[in-house]
């Protein structure tokens, strides 16, 4: 079994210009910095959260039960599968491409997994079956940054209720949505498991924060059982402090600021890509996947990108998620694309 594979530090020397990760690199806000700086780290946070699940209940219209502390998403997927396994779940449904840790966590549990390709193929598994199941979705996904469909969406909300067994929405790049709005109907969401995982959007990857909002209905075993595996004080003083500054005016008003400047940075980013002759996918958000040598030879790739990170520079080569030849390449500043574009032209 093997661990997943993600972008960021590697243990090796520092990463100058990190395109490997889909942290905003705009962040983080003065807002939750103010926070951070008030959170108290000489005591313990308290343990039922009570009054951040209110906070947060209210922001998303639901009640304080429903709103389940994490410490980030990846501690939600290890947390839910084995939930739903407890639970008399065995199969779990992951896309591909897509984030590792859904299939790790469940391939450690010995559960089965399998994989779907399309839209077409995520409405068939939505289709109600004997064996219960986990599905996982993620809109806007990762690593595609590709939205499903308004055509899935609408066909898909009629058949949540039939689903036998739990559907988890991973939201993790909701907030840094560039293009259209969020496509996920509101009956649907609330049918389902939601992810937050808001350390991406704010720049503070290193703070392991996030809540999942439980289904409104017929969900009570699986979040007592969820919240029964919780280590005590799962959220650390930071997460509180993270998690409370979130629905500020000022952090949501820093934040509708940087998708502007996000959207302008890709699209020099796309033209410098292009420049370099890249293939490049289309996205929603400030990530996507690219195509850097047109006969997508992985041993040429990698070792590029081994010259790239001698110079300070990572990109996400994402033969891990399938796609051998690809790289995942996340929205950096103007001067950490003239970096790329110098570093790729020296490099051969
Ligand atoms: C789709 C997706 N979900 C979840 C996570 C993990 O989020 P967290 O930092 O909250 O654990 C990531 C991190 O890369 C991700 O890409």
């Amino acid at each position: 079994m093997s661990q997943p594979v993600h972008g960021g530090p590697d243990g090796l020397h520092p990463i100058a210009c990190d395109f490997s990760t889909n942290a905003n690199p705009l962040g983080p806000p003065q807002s939750v910095v103010r926070a951070l700086a008030k959170a108290d780290r000489a005591r313990y946070p308290d343990p039922s959260y009570a009054a951040l699940r209110a906070a947060l209940g209210a922001w998303h219209a639901v009640p304080p039960q429903q709103v389940l502390p994490t410490a980030g998403t990846s501690e939600a997927i290890r947390r839910l599968t084995l939930a739903a396994s407890l639970q008399g779940v065995a199969r779990v449904w992951v896309p591909r491409p897509g984030y590792g840790d859904y299939a790790a966590a469940a391939q450690a549990l010995r559960m089965r997994v399998d994989h779907y390709d399309s839209a077409q193929d995520l409405l068939r598994v939505l289709q109600a079956r004997a064996e219960p199941a986990l599905a996982w979705i993620c809109e806007p996904c990762n690593p595609t940054g590709e939205s499903l469909p308004p055509e899935f969406w609408h066909e898909a909300a009629s058949r949540v209720s039939a689903f036998n067994g739990v559907i988890a929405l991973d939201r993790a790049y909701e907030a840094l949505r560039l293009v259209g709005g969020d496509p996920v109907p509101a009956g649907f969401a609330a049918r389902t498991w939601q992810c937050l995982s808001p350390n991406k959007s704010l720049g503070l990857t290193g703070i392991r924060a996030g809540y999942l909002l439980a289904p409104a209905e017929g969900a009570s075993g699986l979040i007592a059982q969820v919240e029964a595996l919780a280590a005590s004080w799962v959220l650390s003083a930071e997460g509180v402090a993270l998690l409370g500054a979130l629905h500020q005016p000022a952090t949501l008003s820093w934040l509708s600021d940087a998708r502007a400047t996000l959207a302008t940075w890709a699209a020099l980013q796309r033209d410098a890509l292009a420049a370099l002759g890249w293939r490049q996918r289309p996205s929603v958000v400030p990530f996507w996947l690219a195509l850097p040598c047109a006969e997508a030879d992985p041993q040429a790739l990698s070792r590029r990108l081994r010259q790239l990170r001698d110079r300070g520079i990572k990109l996400r080569d994402a033969s891990s998620f399938g796609l051998p030849g690809w790289v995942r390449v996340s929205v950096q500043p103007p001067g950490s694309q003239q970096a790329l574009r110098a570093a790729w032209d020296a490099a051969r």
